[in-house]
């Protein structure tokens, strides 16, 4: 059972560099969090979140490689998380899925993540 990853199942690589892209365009043109983000590293910041997104889907372990073990929340705890934070982080994250045209059933599992994850990442309530 389940011998073919989800990262597979989900098209591999392509897929989620084509997610990451996506979120970013339109990370890019937000006016909440597009300040948050350190000034002329889009390129790297694509890289974090799509290596991280693949070894998550059980792709290459190249994010730990590079950056270590994830402790998402700590490295989140800097930036101003709020709920408004976290709407528009979602609004762009479900635009990029939109573009990927994964089959119902992983689409459903990965937005379920998204959304958890999201929620799980707000560290502003004030
Ligand atoms: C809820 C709203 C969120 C906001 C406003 C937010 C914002 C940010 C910001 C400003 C950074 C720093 C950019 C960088 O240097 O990479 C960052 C990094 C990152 N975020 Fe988020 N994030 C959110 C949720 C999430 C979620 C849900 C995930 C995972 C599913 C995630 C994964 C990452 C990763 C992997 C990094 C790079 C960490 C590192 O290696 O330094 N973020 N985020």
């Amino acid at each position: 059972m389940d011998e073919v990853s989800l990262w597979e199942q989900m098209g591999g690589s392509e897929t989620f560099a084509r997610i990451a892209h996506t979120f970013y365009e339109g990370v890019r043109e937000d006016a909440v969090l597009a300040p948050m983000y350190p000034d002329g590293d889009w390129e790297g910041a694509e890289w974090r979140l799509r290596s991280f997104l693949e070894q998550y889907w059980g792709g290459p372990s190249e994010y730990s490689e590079q950056r270590g073990h994830p402790r998402l929340r700590m490295r989140h705890a800097p930036f101003a998380v709020t709920l408004e934070a976290k709407e528009h982080w979602l609004t762009h994250m479900h635009a990029a899925v939109d573009a990927a045209g994964l089959e119902p059933d992983l689409d459903y599992a990965f937005r379920d993540y998204i959304e958890r994850a999201a929620h799980a990442m707000v560290n502003r309530l004030e």
